[in-house]
């Protein structure tokens, strides 16, 4: 089983793997780890500012192709994922399963207070207009969505394994 989390920052995609993970014996891969050793950068905010996003998104591109032939796997996207059609299709490849944590932005943007480390939520209102953008792009991928608002972690989890049963 290959199941690809994707949404938005701060909607949960780490924690959630790690507990689809527990619960299904399965190895997790976090995609934005992978592009990390790829870039020989220091952290995602070394890669956009010496390398520039357009970077990033090749190097994201990469990993996705990179796990085509896995078939036991978690794989934990970075939000952006969705960017490119075909780092979906990579995804899907060889029965993989794509859910969608959504979540809304009142409740990513309390999570993500304070936080530095992404360099697409310095500012808010641009980390908005990104969220409208790409609400559409995630229910277009996805196989499943789940709601994550209010819910915890395990909660997601045991929702993904029911609808991944029916
Ligand atoms: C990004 C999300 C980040 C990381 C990078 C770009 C995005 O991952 O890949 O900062 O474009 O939404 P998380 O979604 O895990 O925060």
């Amino acid at each position: 089983m290959k199941i690809a989390l994707i949404g938005f920052m701060g909607s949960g995609k780490s924690t959630v793997a790690k507990e689809l993970g527990g619960r299904l014996a399965l190895p997790v891969f976090e995609l934005d780890e992978e592009i990390l050793a790829a870039s020989g950068r220091a952290s995602v905010n070394e890669i956009f500012d010496r390398d520039g996003e357009a970077r990033f998104r090749e190097i994201e591109h990469e990993v996705c192709r990179a796990l085509e032939e896995e078939n036991a796997l978690i794989i934990s996207c970075g939000g952006g994922v969705i960017h490119n059609d075909e780092n979906i299709l990579s995804l899907k490849r060889g029965a993989g399963v794509v859910i969608y944590l959504r979540t809304r932005f009142d409740t990513v943007s309390s999570r993500l207070r304070g936080d530095a480390a992404r360099p697409l939520f310095k500012d808010l209102s641009r980390a908005q207009a990104l969220y409208s953008a790409r609400e559409a792009k995630y229910v277009a991928a996805a196989d499943v969505i789940v709601d994550t608002d209010q819910r915890t972690p395990a909660q997601v989890a045991e929702e993904i394994i029911s609808a991944l049963k029916t």
